[in-house]
């Protein structure tokens, strides 16, 4: 479901998953699911889910649709008993995330949520060395996570309906939550507006977050959607965390394996998220949609489960009502 930018992504690592076979694509947009169904070879186009449940033979969907547009489809998809792999946030409301899981629960079925960044090398090594318990339990972490302006003002036509707290604030707390191996008690955010208004663009400019841990590790977590875009990476991207015995620094976005220059530009060519090698698309964003199917097909568990997408989303949810209060605020868990 959905064939816009990811949703292609996600149509290229099914079409060749040598397990995974892509039935079927669905688009309100009739002609951009015609193109990408031409482009990998799909047989069956559809503009409405519904129709798509009820008439095409398949076992799990990916719902790639924008991010306040996940629940509807997700719960219609528990209801056929097909299993799922939802891009994430799991959903922007909390009225859809019990709506969701409980949908999800009563039909059986499987579903992951594709917080990917725990399939990214150097955060998956920092969670390996922190397991390890060489460094002792984790004290405190700062991550910013950030987008060019152009993410919200061109890419996205849909900004103004969601957040970078969702967009990228998601996956920085499903980070935080997985290497502090804990989930948050208390948060209080500050934000900052009118950059992106100013655009046109209805949207919070940038959150800054403070979170405790219920464990009373603490952490610092900075989104925004405001860097400039002459930043050599789409993301700026800078990750540390202390522990008792030693500490871990990520900087993914100025990796130093690869710079560009031209007469405009210097820029850091992607070799991490989604790039390719051989037309064939590689880096985390493939491995975490390939491990959906590699789960699904062994039976085993998925690494991103669907409470640690509730509570991902209940946290971002918390994020928003501290910033709007400016006080605060205890974070619900399932
Ligand atoms: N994992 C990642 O790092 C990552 C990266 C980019 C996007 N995403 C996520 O993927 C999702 C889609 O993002 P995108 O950039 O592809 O957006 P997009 O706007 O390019 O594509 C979304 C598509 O969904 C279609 N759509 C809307 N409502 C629909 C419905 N009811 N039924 C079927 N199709 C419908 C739209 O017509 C559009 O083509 C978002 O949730 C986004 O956060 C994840």
């Amino acid at each position: 479901m959905g064939a816009g930018i990811w949703g292609e992504t996600h149509a290229s690592i099914y079409n060749e998953h040598v397990l995974a076979e892509v039935a079927a694509i669905c688009d309100t947009d009739k002609e951009k699911a015609q193109r990408v169904a031409d482009k990998y070879g799909i047989k069956e186009v559809y503009t409405d889910y519904h129709e798509l449940f009820q008439k095409a033979d398949f076992d799990a969907a990916a719902i790639v649709t924008p991010d306040h547009l996940h629940a509807d489809i997700a719960i219609a998809c528990a209801n056929s008993k097909r299993h799922m792999l939802i891009e994430k946030p799991l959903a922007t409301s909390k009225e859809d995330v019990y709506r969701m899981v409980e949908a999800i629960r009563r039909n059986h079925v499987r579903a992951m949520v594709d917080l990917h960044n725990r399939w990214s090398p150097p955060f998956n090594t920092a969670k390996q060395e922190i397991s390890s318990g060489k460094l002792g339990r984790p004290v405190s972490a700062y991550y910013r996570l950030n987008d060019i302006r152009w993410v919200a003002t061109d890419m996205l036509p849909w900004a103004s309906k969601s957040s970078i707290l969702w967009f990228l604030g998601s996956h920085s707390l499903d980070t935080l939550r997985w290497l502090m191996d804990d989930e948050p008690q208390e948060v209080y955010s500050v934000s900052h507006e009118g950059i992106l208004k100013a655009e046109g663009v209805d949207t919070t400019d940038m959150y800054m977050t403070t979170i405790r841990f219920r464990k009373g590790g603490i952490a610092q977590m900075e989104n925004g959607w405001i860097t400039p875009n002459a930043n050599s990476c789409i993301n700026d991207i800078k990750f540390s965390i202390l522990c008792e015995k030693g500490k871990i620094d990520i900087d993914a976005s100025s990796h130093n394996m690869i710079q560009m220059t031209t007469d405009e530009k210097v820029t850091t060519p992607d070799i991490l998220v989604r790039n390719n090698v051989f037309s064939k698309c590689r880096g985390f964003a493939y491995e975490s949609i390939r491990s959906f199917i590699d789960q699904l097909s062994s039976g085993e568990e998925f690494h991103v489960s669907l409470e640690d997408a509730a509570n991902t989303s209940l946290a971002i949810l918390s994020i928003f009502e501290s910033a709007e209060t400016g006080l605060p605020v205890k974070v619900e868990t399932l």
